[in-house]
Parts: structure tokens; sequence; C-alpha cells
């Protein structure tokens, strides 16, 4: 079997922004857009535009200065949403609508009052009239994970005969476990007319925990693409984290066979700034970009690490952009020395901002012992200082 490339979408400013307590501002966005296209994601889902003006500004924003990924609005099944997210990401280079509606029971009976039939209708209706507008469009059933199986893979015929070039397998409410949903993309695989003519995707929300497990599964059923978040952001406890994912077919790719498009060494400080900018700090034993990912605690694991790394590192720190290297200044050191580990970590900075700066490591140093490049990193975050390709 050949290696595959996984599409990354990423949804941190949609889904991630749904996280309780984050609002981004236009600006934001677009600096973690920006930094998300240097990261080499495959998709931007840049926001909702029908939300709200501001929404509705930021996918304009991104859709018309982010180069790179396609640029994602989402919309409800409906006219008025889904041309409002056309006028959103018209400006992109690749376009996509994400129009979306629930096919379970129980949303079809308690939220839309829809019948069966009718959303059959309605989702191939939505995505005709999103194809009559952009040639990428993505369809969603939103709660498939608990949807009836049989009816599922209609509403995904439908979709494909209107259209469709991504169809979205959501476990909307993180219910789902890896062996069912891996039977689930299979059986979709295998049951869904034409379904070649369009790209299996999935999008997993963590409320038991299970979200990258869940993801991974699906990949190893078929799936082509992984809708995931910076820091595992999203509506309650979270979306499929992108780091996790990531890793998770980097690390292993031999066992998956599949790869990403994704430039890992952006990883750490993507999320970096993510967690700056929306305030949601990440948990120190948090995989991948915790404080403690990498760090080794006990003598034995540190005498290891010391003769070679793989003896308890399963990837290496500088894999994810951390660098090995983990004093690099404390209170005593001088301007130069701080100015030549900007330089080292790929700052091109003017001089009074690295006065600025330099003000600010002191102040640093005074607090903490130790001065780390992440230290430094965090210090460039707050500052939105930008680093040279
Ligand atoms: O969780 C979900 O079902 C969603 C859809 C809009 C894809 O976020
Ligand atoms: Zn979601």
């Amino acid at each position: 079997m050949e290696t595959r490339t996984i599409q990354i979408f990423d949804t941190t400013l949609r889904d991630g922004e749904q996280t309780p307590g984050v609002s981004l501002q236009t600006e934001e966005k677009v600096e973690i857009a920006l930094a998300l296209a240097k990261l080499k994601v495959d998709v931007i889902e840049a926001g909702f535009p029908v939300a709200s003006p501001g929404d509705f500004e930021a996918v304009s924003q991104i859709a018309a200065r982010v180069k790179g990924p396609s640029i994602a609005g989402l919309a409800r099944a409906n006219e008025k949403d889904i041309e409002t997210a056309y006028k959103a990401v018209k400006k992109a280079d690749r376009p996509r609508i994400h129009t979306f509606i629930a096919t379970s029971d129980i949303h079809l009976e308690h939220k839309l009052k829809m019948t069966r039939p009718q959303l059959l209708e309605r989702a191939e209706q939505a995505v005709r009239y999103a194809k009559s507008l952009v040639n990428d469009v993505e369809f969603s059933a939103e709660d498939a994970s608990r949807s009836d199986w049989k009816f599922l893979c209609q509403v995904y015929e439908r979709a494909i005969a209107a259209g469709a070039t991504v169809i979205n397998v959501p476990d909307t409410v993180g219910y789902t476990t890896p062996a069912e949903f891996g039977a689930l993309i299979t059986h979709i695989r295998t049951h869904v007319p034409n379904i070649d003519k369009a790209i299996i995707s999935v999008h997993c929300h963590d409320d038991l925990g299970m979200a990258v497990a869940n993801s991974l599964a699906a990949v190893t059923a078929g799936a082509g693409q992984v809708e995931c978040t910076i820091n595992g952001l999203g509506e309650r406890a979270g979306n499929a984290s992108l780091e996790e994912v990531v890793m998770a077919l980097n690390t292993r790719h031999e066992y998956y066979r599949a790869i990403t498009n994704v430039n890992s060494q952006q990883i750490y400080r993507t999320s970096r700034l993510v967690s700056t900018l929306t305030g949601i700090a990440v948990p120190p034993n948090k995989a991948v970009v915790g404080d403690n990912a990498f760090a080794h605690e006990s003598g034995i694991h540190q005498h290891g690490v010391l003769n070679n790394p793989l003896t308890y590192e399963i990837m290496s720190p500088e894999s994810v952009g951390i660098s090995r290297n983990a004093i690099v200044l404390g209170k005593h050191s001088g301007r130069h020395a701080f100015e030549e580990r900007l330089k080292h970590l790929g700052y091109e900075i003017d001089t009074e901002t690295v006065n600025t700066l330099f003000a600010k490591f002191k102040d640093l140093a005074d607090r903490k012992k130790m001065v780390f490049d992440k230290d430094i990193e965090a210090l460039m975050v707050e500052k939105a200082a930008v680093r040279p390709e």
C-alpha cells in the first residue's frame, strides 16, 4: 500500500474560537492564519461569516491576505449562509464553502424539525447552490456518528451527486470510539456510490478524550482529511489537537502509511502564539507542546537521554521547533549575547526593538533563574515580531 498524504484542515479560527471565553479580534485572527500558512496546513477554516459582521470581516481579510492554504467559510445549509460565506471567501486563491446540516434523528426531531426526505432535499440543494459559486464544496453531516448509517450514506450520496468535493463525518459530541468510528468510515467508503469523487474527512470532538484516537482510526480506515485545532481548542472539551494528529502521523508514518504536508518545526511557535492570543494556557503535560513534553525528570531517564535521546524520546524536540539547547541566558547575560540568541532563533529585528526586548528579558531573568529559548519565543510572540521566511 502506498503512503498517502492526509489533508490537514485547521479549524482553530472557527471551532477553536467556540472555546468558552475565547474571542479574537480580526488582526489576531489574521496573525494566526499567517502562522497556519507557515505551518503549511492544507485548509484554514477562517470562520462562520454569517455569525457576525466581525466574523465576516475576519474571513474576508484572511481570504485576501493569507496565501497558500485553501480558505474555508462555514455555512448552514441555507442560501443566506452560503451566499455570505461565498462573499467572505471569494478573494482567496482557493476558496472553499463548508456547508453543514445535522443528520441524527435527535437533531432532526428536536432541532431541525424536519423529516429524513426533507433533509435529503435540503442537503442536496445546499451543496448544489454552493457549487454554483465555488468549485470546492465541503459537506458535513453534523452528528454523523449518532446518525443511522444507511440514512447517512444516502445523504452523502446526494451531496456527492450535487458536487461536494469533501464529505465530512463529524463526531460532533465526542461520542464515538476508535473501533466504531473506523468501522463507520469503512462503511461509508464501501456503501456510498461515487465515493471516490470526494475526500472523506473527519471532525472529532474530545468529550471522552478520544478525538485524536478516533481521527487516527478514521485515517486507518481510509479518511483523507482530518479536521483539528491548535492546542485542541474547540467547543466544550475541544477538537482533535493538530499537533498530536500530525506528530502521530509523522512518528508512526510506517504504521499509518500516511504523512501530512505540515512543517512540524512550526508547531511549537504556532501553539504558543495561539495560547497567547486566546489566553488559554497549554497544560504542562500536554502531548507534543506542553512544557513537560520533552522534560526528563528521573536520573535514569536523564542518563539514557544524554547517551542517546532515542532511549526515552520517540520524537525530537527540534522536530516540533523546540530547541534542545535548554539554558540559554541568565541575568548576567549581556545585550550582545541576547541579540545573538535572537539571530540564532531566526529573528532579524531593528535596534530599538532589541532594546525594548532586552529590558523585558532582564526583568524575566531577574524573576526566573534560567531563560530558555521558549521564553524568548514567548517575548517575541508578545511583541508580535515578524520572523523572516
Ligand atoms: O462539530 C461539528 O459537527 C461541527 C460541524 C459544523 C462540522 O463543528
Ligand atoms: Zn465541531
